[in-house]
């Protein structure tokens, strides 16, 4: 079982398969966090680290590692490297981080080819997220939003991949639960505006604990909401 953050800050993770607006929703949420006025960063994975930029290059298909075990090794190792350097440190003064992906992508991408339960045992000290809010979006849907980008990655080849990728992710969510994790499962076909509704309602139970005292009322922190002061006369 991954350790209980003990730290002030939450760490908030956003996940689903390739196309299914992880990167868009972390954005929208790390805005609305800033005008919540909850200190508030985002980061994602592969990190910026070494390890990440190493892995960054292979999904691009410009450095190729070792086979399947040695990829999950180095995805396991960049999270850890991730947390020391950048992601606790955050979480200690207090910082909420919102994370484009996590170890669920590992449990779900890297399942493809490695053992879940090693999947799990290899990410086992990595710190266990506050919420994990998974969008999800049927395949073709996923295939289509990545289809109209211009270069194709490693893990985004054809729609029998992608499904399978969606297999194992149900899987993972599955296991994970099991262990008392907190996975929300968000549909995430729904216009960007109205999943965020969602995922700033989800963030808000957790968040509302952490931050005693700030306002976490959804609605009140909606750009659309924010009117201008009335002019003075
Ligand atoms: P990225 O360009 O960041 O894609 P996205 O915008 O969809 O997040 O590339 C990340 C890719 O790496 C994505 O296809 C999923 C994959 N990945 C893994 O296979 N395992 C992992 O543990 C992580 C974090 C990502």
């Amino acid at each position: 079982m991954n350790p209980q953050n003990p730290h002030p800050g939450a760490l908030i993770v956003i996940e689903g398969i390739d196309g299914s607006g992880s990167t868009t929703q972390s954005d929208m949420l790390l805005q609305w966090l800033g005008r919540a006025g909850i200190p508030s960063t985002f980061t994602r994975e592969p990190s910026k680290g070494p390890i990440g930029g190493a892995l960054r290059l292979h999904i691009v298909k410009r450095l190729e590692l070792g086979g399947p075990h040695a990829e999950a090794l180095a995805f396991a190792a960049d999270r850890m490297d991730h947390l020391a350097s950048e992601i606790e440190p955050a979480l200690a003064r207090g910082i909420t981080v919102v994370a484009d992906r996590y170890y669920l992508s590992s449990l779900a991408y890297q399942a493809l080819s490695c053992d879940l339960a090693w999947l799990r045992e290899i990410n086992r000290f990595a710190l266990r997220p506050d919420l994990t809010v998974f969008l999800s979006v049927p395949v073709d849907v996923g295939v289509a939003r990545f289809s109209s980008r211009a270069t194709r990655e490693r893990f985004e080849e054809d729609r029998d991949e992608l499904a399978r990728i969606a297999g194992t992710y149900d899987a993972a969510i599955e296991a994970i639960r099991a262990d008392g994790e907190e996975v929300q499962v968000v549909d995430g076909t729904r216009t960007p505006a109205e999943v965020h509704a969602e995922v700033v309602r989800l963030a808000a139970g957790v968040l509302a604990p952490r931050y005693p005292g700030t306002s976490l009322d959804v609605a009140a922190h909606e750009q659309s909401s924010v009117r201008p002061t009335a002019p003075t006369v």
